[in-house]
């Protein structure tokens, strides 16, 4: 079965998928936004996980770019797979680092063996990244990455919050 890529208007904390990516911080210890809504949904546990990650590999915390998995808790989800995008920057162009967020957290779902998997706008809100671009950036990646192995994944969902978020997938996705 061919990888679909859909589009939800919705509450990521809500999506009955086998991983939920989390627009996380590097301390992994829980913000507000996407990072706050899983924490608050999802219960104790993924922080528990968050803070073990912290005492042993990710000493240091989560560097951008990069991902990780923890458990999804209570939510509908089997995992939570944290990622920590770049703070927009009008001077440096970060584009790769919101890139690898992409690929990243790709590369953990598949060795989970997630078969579906929901990202929110990463960067896109408290990490001030247009949404334009944010959206652009994270359906070009996503398809790249299922054009390099289209049977890797049921479904890909991007979950947005807004109106104008779904608006800039939309347009992203109408880009062919
Ligand atoms: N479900 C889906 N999308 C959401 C939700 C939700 N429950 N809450 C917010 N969003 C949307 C925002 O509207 C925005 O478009 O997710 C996008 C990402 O926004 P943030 O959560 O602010 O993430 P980011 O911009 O990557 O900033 C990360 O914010 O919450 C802190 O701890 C987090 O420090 C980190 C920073």
């Amino acid at each position: 079965m061919r990888s679909t890529l859909t589009l939800v208007q919705g509450d990521i904390t809500a999506q009955a998928v086998d991983a939920v990516v989390n627009a996380a911080n590097s301390s992994l210890l829980g913000g507000g936004g996407v990072d706050g809504a899983i924490h608050r949904r999802g219960g104790p546990d993924i922080l528990a996980e968050c803070r073990a990650l912290r005492a042993g590999h990710y000493g240091r915390g989560l560097p951008t770019g990069q991902a990780v998995a923890t458990t999804a808790g209570r939510l509908p989800a089997r995992w939570v797979i944290h990622t920590v995008g770049p703070v927009h920057s009008a001077t440096e162009d970060r584009t790769a680092l919101l890139v690898s967020c992409y690929t990243q957290s790709l590369r953990t779902a598949a060795e989970l063996g997630a078969r579906t998997v929901a990202f929110p706008a990463i960067s896109a809100g408290v990490y001030r990244w247009p949404l334009p671009d944010a959206a652009r950036t994270a359906v070009t990646t996503v398809r790249a990455a299922l054009a390099s192995d289209p049977t890797a994944f049921d479904e890909i969902r991007f979950v947005v919050f807004n109106d104008r978020a779904r608006e800039a997938y939309e347009a992203a996705l109408a880009e062919g």
